[in-house]
């Protein structure tokens, strides 16, 4: 079935590296036009190269999801370059790993003006655009996180939870102008993000994970692409959980290791 994404024009924020990086690449290939920012220039540079060097061209630029002013500024570009917006990623993300006692206010107020607040921003400067469009689709990353909260990783818990109520919310306020909004729910995907943990506890982390392996970016930039697509068409304030099957049951490793007379 034909996605329909061709010509159609995608922003994603943060989207130089890790699961945005790929989120682009898969638009590129069904023929969108996309456009990524990220706060290093150069990030966004060095991945503007590389996919220049796969055939495609992205519009790249910084801005900051804690400055309205400077998404702002860059949807601008965008509509000038390729004549409106249709899809939108609210794809940034951040996390400080403090107990939720001992943050301060500095921290707390970091993870929430981007993986909370900045999905909101962003939502808030793409609406008009892709309403004069006609209708298309919004996009949030949102965290397993949110679902089970990480002791150590409160704020993110608690922005992401943040995200999966604003996702359902906004879906509903804006129906009426064919502005679909989902958002997607990764598990443990192998990034920039998460490179550290792997190295140091790659076995507890696993230990839940019923596929037993962890995901790739390309796992969950699928879903992404989906959710933006035709073929999702009476999808509408959804959470799509993309994890190879994490907490599923209280003995995930079980299957595994063989145990109670074998399976
Ligand atoms: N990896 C996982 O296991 C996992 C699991 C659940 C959810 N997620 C979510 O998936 C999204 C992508 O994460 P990832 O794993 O692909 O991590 P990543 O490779 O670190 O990507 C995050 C990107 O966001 C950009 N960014 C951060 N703060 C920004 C800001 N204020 N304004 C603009 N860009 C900003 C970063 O670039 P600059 O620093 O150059 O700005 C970076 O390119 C995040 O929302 C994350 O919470 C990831």
């Amino acid at each position: 079935m034909d996605m329909n994404l061709t010509d159609k024009v995608v922003i994603i924020t943060g989207g130089a590296s890790g699961i945005g990086a790929e989120t682009a690449r898969m638009f590129l290939n069904e023929g969108s036009k996309v456009a990524v920012f990220g706060r290093t220039q150069s990030k966004i540079e060095s991945f503007s190269e590389s996919i220049k060097k796969e055939g495609y061209e992205v519009f790249v630029d910084t801005a900051d999801t804690k400055n309205m002013k400077s998404m702002e500024l860059f949807a601008e570009k965008v509509v000038k370059k390729y004549g409106g917006i249709d899809i939108w990623v609210n794809n940034a993300g951040i996390e400080h790993y403090v107990p939720l006692a001992s943050c301060d206010e500095d921290k707390w107020n970091e993870v929430i003006d981007v993986d909370l607040t900045g999905v909101w921003k962003g939502s808030k400067i793409a609406i008009p655009y892709i309403a004069k469009r006609g209708g298309g689709s919004i996009i949030n990353l949102s965290s397993f996180c949110s679902l089970m909260p990480t002791a150590k990783n409160g704020i993110y818990s608690v922005a992401k939870a943040g995200v999966n109520a604003l996702t359902k919310v906004m879906a509903a306020e804006l129906a009426p102008q064919h502005i679909r909004v989902n958002c997607v729910i990764p598990g443990f995907i192998a990034t920039d993000m998460t490179v550290e943990q792997i190295g140091t506890i790659e076995d507890m982390l696993l230990q839940p994970i019923s596929m037993r392996k962890f995901g790739k970016p390309e796992d969950i930039a699928k879903g992404i692409v989906f959710l933006a697509s035709d073929n999702a068409g009476y999808i509408n304030g959804h959470a799509l959980v993309i994890s190879g099957g994490k907490f599923l049951v209280q003995n995930s490793q079980d299957p595994w290791n063989n145990y109670m007379g074998g399976y």
